[in-house]
């Protein structure tokens, strides 16, 4: 190599370098530090951690209420479903949360859920938040994103 290439080779890697430390750090920026983009405009339209916990309780009290669905939760720890369904739900959200639960796939097997039975638990879920006063797009963004869990709940 000749000076002058080597010279050209060594200030085209210096370049590289310095695109690739800024573009790391505006990911880092952008995500911050939590190596995952998210957008958490879901999570503050719920009202963040303590909308999400007021959702959650509203939505255990509607549980409790409903002749067919509370039969499913008779043996289940609610201190459990709670902080779970909290973390998740902020987590889906684009909240700052880890989920730390069970898959739904485990969670929910050997329940024999039906679809009739899903159906009427996302019932009673807009029933919570709209007792929160959640508004109805917020509501239709958070159930878009439940809806694929659909096929890990149903039928196990
Ligand atoms: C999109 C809909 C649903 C979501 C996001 C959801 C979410 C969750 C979460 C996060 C947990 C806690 C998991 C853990 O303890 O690690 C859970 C548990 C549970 N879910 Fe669901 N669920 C849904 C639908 C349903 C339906 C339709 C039923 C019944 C009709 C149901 C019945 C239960 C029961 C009984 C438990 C407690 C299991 C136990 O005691 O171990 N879920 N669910």
């Amino acid at each position: 190599m000749t000076q002058a290439n080597s010279q050209a080779s060594s200030i085209l890697r210096d370049a590289t370098k310095a695109i690739a430390i800024t573009l790391t750090a505006a990911t880092l920026h952008l995500t911050g530090c939590a190596g995952v983009t998210q957008d958490a405009s879901l999570y503050r339209a719920l009202g963040g951690e303590q909308g999400i916990a007021r959702l959650v309780d509203r939505f255990v009290e509607e549980i409790s209420y409903s002749e067919d669905i509370a039969p499913f939760f008779a043996d289940t720890d609610p201190d459990r479903f709670r902080e779970k369904l909290s973390e998740q739900l902020c987590n889906i959200s684009g909240g700052p949360c880890e989920y730390t639960g069970d898959s739904m796939r485990d969670s929910h097997a050997g329940m024999s859920i039906s679809e009739a039975d899903f159906n009427k638990t996302v019932d009673l879920l807009i029933n919570a938040m709209d007792k929160e006063g959640v508004p109805y797009p917020t509501q239709n963004r958070l159930l878009k994103r439940l809806a694929p869990m659909r096929k890990d709940i149903i039928y196990l």
